[in-house]
């Protein structure tokens, strides 16, 4: 029994506004989601007081059907238009052809519901404008943690967003990896799993490098702060060095390593970080494994608000697509982030390292001394252990500038035949 067959019985659509004649649904897209989001749109077709139907679907290849959908596909988008749509839903992914479809079909004054978080990172501020333009609604519920919907809240709410720092945890794959490997598997087969259940991208490298992560980043900022940012403002690394022994070495010193994004924004300034980050076990966050996401939403000198659930998947994104689908229909407006305009950015700064050194090492003691030298103070050691090539042993930092951190490594690199790696330590939100 599929999730859908799971969740069809009860589905009450509640009554819309201005509910009467059929509502043509077309979509841009018949992937993974575009294929749940069309089951979807028949599952609750005739429940609701509004009838929907699905008119076509926009694919590459009319010949190659990934279902048993009855509606028609084409590979002309004159052909999908043709029956004037009251919406269209645009699951295509990537930037081209879905930002010039989603702008013709909001030039024509038909409102667009996405999940594509690279789209709206990318053109965003040119969609809501012409959205704006013709006054049809242009809505993204699902482009950032797909399973909790809150853009569209927050970017009403002025009040409520007026938030000093955001941190995520955002890429349901790259969370998934983790926690797999934790759990024994390897990359590859973890990586697998993912795909399967449909979590990782088409070219998963996007949610392995943090390019996806980067994206939804952007769409935050943009929400929260109203700023213009570009992926490449965003200092972004990727999981895939990340190994078993590094998972373990963090939870020995009592957290534990996770996908984050992060941006903080400070007087006219802000930061933007992507990256695995090292997590303390106290901290909520700590515990957000699998396709788990979450939001922090913090406040200088206020109790943060925290919202988790599940970030990736074709049935939980279909959801929230098609609830925006019912929100336009309902005479809803676009979500309408905060005015576009350019930050200044400076670098992020952690509140503390966590650095796995392996190799040849030198006696945890001389480490200290010569990271002492360079003020990079260790408060938390775990045990060495063998490993390939010698011994591994992690250790967690107070704060420390990254320029004298690079030094202090590259010094130990100059007397020991030893890699490390370096991963800041996320400040925890007040609680
Ligand atoms: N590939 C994305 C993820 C899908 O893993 O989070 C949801 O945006």
């Amino acid at each position: 029994m599929s999730v859908l067959d799971a969740i069809a019985p009860p589905v009450e659509v509640p009554p819309i506004a201005g509910a009467g004649r059929e509502a043509r649904v077309a979509l841009l897209g018949h992937g993974l989601i575009g294929s749940a989001v069309s089951r979807l749109l028949r599952t609750i077709a005739n429940r609701g007081p509004r009838p929907l139907r699905v008119t076509g679907a926009l694919v590459r290849n009319t010949r190659v059907r990934t279902d048993d959908a009855p509606h028609p596909f084409f590979a002309s988008p004159a052909a999908l238009f043709e029956p004037a749509p009251d919406v269209v839903i645009e699951l295509l992914g990537g930037l081209e052809p879905a930002r010039t479809l989603v702008l013709d079909a909001l030039g024509r004054g038909i409102p667009v519901v996405t999940a594509n978080k690279r789209l709206v990172a990318a053109h965003g501020d040119e969609l809501v404008r012409a959205a704006a333009r013709s006054g049809a609604a242009f809505r993204y519920e699902a482009s950032v943690i797909a399973g909790v919907p809150f853009l569209g809240t927050f970017a009403a709410r002025p009040l409520a967003a007026a938030v000093n720092r955001v941190v995520a945890i955002a890429n349901g794959t790259s969370n998934y990896l983790l926690t797999r490997i934790a759990e024994g598997l390897s990359f590859a087969a973890a990586l697998d799993e993912a795909q399967r259940l449909g979590f990782a991208e088409t070219d998963p490298s996007r949610d392995i490098d943090g390019s996806d992560a980067a994206d939804k980043l952007a769409v935050l900022a943009r929400t929260f702060w109203g700023w213009s940012v570009r992926p490449n403002d965003i200092s972004t690394t990727g999981v895939s060095r990340l190994g078993a022994i590094e998972l373990s070495l963090a939870r020995e010193i009592a957290g534990s390593i996770k996908p984050v994004a992060v941006a903080q924004q400070i007087g006219g300034n802000g930061s933007l970080f992507v990256g695995p980050a090292f997590v303390a076990a106290g901290d909520p966050l700590a515990s957000i494994d699998g396709v788990l996401n979450a939001i922090r939403l913090e406040r200088t000198g206020e109790l943060p608000l925290l919202f988790s659930g599940p970030g990736a998947g074709p049935d939980v994104t279909a959801r929230t697509v098609v609830d925006d689908v019912f929100e336009i229909l309902a005479g809803g407006a676009s979500i309408r982030p905060q005015p576009a305009h350019r930050p200044t950015l400076r670098q992020h700064r952690p509140s503390g390292w966590f650095i796995s050194l392996g190799g040849s090492l030198p006696e945890t003691a001389e480490i200290a001394d010569l990271f002492g030298a360079y003020g990079l103070w260790a408060k938390r050691w775990s045990e060495p252990r063998p490993s390939t090539g010698g011994r591994t042993v992690a250790l967690l930092t107070h704060s420390c500038s990254p320029a004298a951190v690079d030094a202090a490594i590259a010094r130990l690199k100059s007397v020991a035949a030893i890699d490390a790696m370096l991963l800041p330590v996320l400040e925890a939100g007040r609680e």
